[in-house]
């Protein structure tokens, strides 16, 4: 797909983490178009936030995100985000667990309206494990398939992968590098911005971190930190292609019905 020449920094559109007192330092938000990665252990929120971003893109600029998970249940997932205070009631929510009904469910998506349609392959590949499918690296063409599919069924703007590592203990790749380059390719040319979890501490994965990190425009990092006898959630951009941000870390914590990251401006989080 053809894209425009950006010819002014106004040009570049950008959508905003709903993060307070963080878009402000990425001067307002991540660029349209980019491909972003979501860097962190396990708990430190990534598919929370990335699940925030499309349900607020939904229901403030009636976009249409696509959320794949491949490891957490849908009602695993909107369980924990009622919990966080978010209304379902609020976006037109298309769940999607059976890809044989994939054309079916998809026409539920209301053009014009805000839309989180959210693919749970777990249940999937319990559909179709018989199949054998999870030996090769088919999951990432079932995952290229159901993006597709997606955007000529809807235009669809973003797009959450949740996890890159949960797909490469799924498949067997015989060349990451080269198989992570065509699929950041592949988003490229769906004209979508994507954010794409990465589990860190997977044993599996360490050494593909440093490819994804190569490929992506931009790395947002959460972590636990320890701290005195508590924990603290931080958060920083590693990267950001087209962004004068602030690479300081942040004190990230979600209260009060938002995500909130916090900098001092001097001495951060002490
Ligand atoms: N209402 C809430 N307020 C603050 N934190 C919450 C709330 N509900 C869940 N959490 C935190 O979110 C964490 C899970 O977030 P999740 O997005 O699943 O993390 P990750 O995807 O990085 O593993 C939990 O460990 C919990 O601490
Ligand atoms: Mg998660």
């Amino acid at each position: 797909m053809a894209q425009s020449i950006v010819t002014s920094p106004d040009n570049i559109k950008r959508i905003k983490t709903y993060i307070k007192g963080f878009d402000e330092h990425i001067q307002g938000g991540i660029p349209e178009g980019h491909i972003v990665l979501v860097h962190g252990s396990a708990g430190t929120m990534k598919s929370s936030l990335c699940f925030s971003i499309l349900y607020n893109e939904a229901l403030l600029n009636k976009k249409t995100g696509l959320y794949i998970s491949l490891e957490q249940s849908f009602q695993s997932i909107v369980k924990n985000m009622v919990n966080m205070g978010f209304d379902m009631k609020k976006v037109n929510l298309v769940y999607i667990e059976d890809l044989a009904n994939f054309s079916s469910t998809i026409k539920k998506v209301k053009e014009g309206e805000g839309n989180l349609v959210v693919v749970d392959i777990g249940s999937i590949r319990k559909l179709v494990k018989d199949v054998k499918v999870s030996e090769n690296r088919s999951w990432l063409n079932v995952v290229k398939n159901i993006a597709l599919k997606t955007k000529k069924a809807c235009n669809f703007d973003l797009m959450t992968f949740d996890s890159l590592s949960a797909l490469y203990t799924l498949s067997t790749f015989e060349n990451p590098r080269m198989e992570l380059f065509y699929f950041f390719e592949y988003l490229r040319d769906l004209n979508i911005t994507s954010y794409l979890i990465s589990e860190e501490n997977m044993s599996s994965t360490e050494n593909i971190y440093d490819s994804e990190a190569f490929l992506s425009d931009g790395i947002i990092i959460l972590r636990l930190t320890p701290f005195r006898r508590n924990i603290v959630r931080e958060i920083k951009v590693d990267k950001m292609r087209a962004t004068k941000c602030n690479n300081d870390v942040f004190s990230f914590e979600y209260r009060n019905g938002a995500f909130h990251a916090l900098y001092g401006g001097q001495n951060p989080l002490l």
